[in-house]
């Protein structure tokens, strides 16, 4: 049975008096973030390079959900973050959140990819993961909530990921790095953890990775709970993560697949199992 998703998971605004920023926060499943914790009381920074994509979603949030600004950046350019980060300081008196969302990827056969195509790719999720972890450091070790850091991977990064080795090498990265922060940030009581998505409908991951390579019927048949996720279901694992659901979760990942990953273990084992 499908759980009713009108109903709230969360105390109303229990994100209220936090500021959470998110890369790549205008389309996709961190457009989904942006509102949520936005309805739930944040003051929301989106960013990413496209002005118009991040002023159309600040501007929906103001309509929809609540307080927000749009602000430019690429991830990959440091001092555009660091800059970033300045202004969201200045304009809403502090950070709490660090939501590290941005990335790109694209099916390319390791055989046939050019090293710029790599590079791209590493640069936007590990390179630009990292540059939001150390531009947003001091602002979240002065968050009076205690700092989050929450960065999207998946667990396809830690099977090997044929066809995206660029992508899953970053986001295995990624994972790493959360782990290595968690340790070295802790003691500033800011939290390190990744969100890992299954494959999440309506989304340009899946059009791209899946759904343009004729491989969605595949994909969702390796889900024991036999659908996509929902962008919703990603958004309410980051509530949990962000707020006082957080408070004691550092150094580890939220999977968030529908059971995708452990069918995978399963199999791998030839252990038996029933689907
Ligand atoms: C082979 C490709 C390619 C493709 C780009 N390149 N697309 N190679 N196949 N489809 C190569 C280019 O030829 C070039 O190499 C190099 O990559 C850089 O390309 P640019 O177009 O100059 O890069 P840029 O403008 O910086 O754009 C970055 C991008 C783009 C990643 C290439 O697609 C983008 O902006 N993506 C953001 C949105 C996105 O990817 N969303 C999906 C996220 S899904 P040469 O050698 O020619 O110079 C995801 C996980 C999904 O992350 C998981 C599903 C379960
Ligand atoms: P998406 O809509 O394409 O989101 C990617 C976002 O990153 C875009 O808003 C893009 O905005 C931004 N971005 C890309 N390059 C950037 C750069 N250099 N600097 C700043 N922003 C940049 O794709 P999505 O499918 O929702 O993916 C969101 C996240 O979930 C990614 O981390 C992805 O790896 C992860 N994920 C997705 C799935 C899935 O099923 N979709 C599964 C597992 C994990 P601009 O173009 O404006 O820069």
């Amino acid at each position: 049975m499908e759980m009713d998703r009108t109903k709230p998971l969360f105390a109303e605004k229990c994100l209220a008096g936090r500021v959470a920023f998110v890369t790549g926060g205008g389309s996709g499943i961190g457009l989904g973030i942006s509102h949520a914790i936005a309805a739930a009381g944040a003051k929301v920074v989106v960013a990413s390079r496209k002005k118009e994509k991040i002023e159309a979603a600040r501007d929906e949030i103001r309509a929809t959900s609540g307080e927000a600004i749009a602000i430019q950046l690429d991830v990959r350019d440091y001092e555009s973050v660091s800059q970033a980060v300045a202004q969201t300081v200045a304009e809403f008196g502090g950070l709490d959140v660090m939501i590290a969302n941005a990335a790109g990827n694209f099916v390319a056969p390791s055989a046939e990819m050019s090293a710029n195509a790599w590079r791209t790719v590493i640069d936007i999720d590990l390179n630009g993961t990292f540059h939001c972890c150390r531009a947003a450091y001091s602002a979240l070790k002065a968050s009076e909530h205690g700092g989050r850091i929450i960065a999207i991977s998946t667990m396809r990064a830690l099977e090997g990921w044929p066809g995206c080795a660029h992508a899953g090498a970053a986001k295995a990265g990624i994972m790493s790095l959360m782990r290595s922060l968690a340790t070295e940030w802790g003691p500033d009581g800011i939290r390190c953890n990744t969100v890992a998505p299954g494959p999440i409908d309506g989304t340009e991951g899946v059009r791209r990775i899946y759904e343009e390579k004729g491989r969605l019927a595949t994909e969702i048949a390796s889900v024991p709970l036999g659908r996509l996720g929902q962008v919703s279901d990603i958004a309410n694992a980051i509530l949990y993560l962000a707020g006082p659901g957080g408070d004691y979760i550092t150094g580890t990942d939220l999977v968030v697949d529908g059971g995708r990953d452990r069918k995978r273990v399963i199999v791998a084992q030839n252990a038996p199992t029933v689907a």
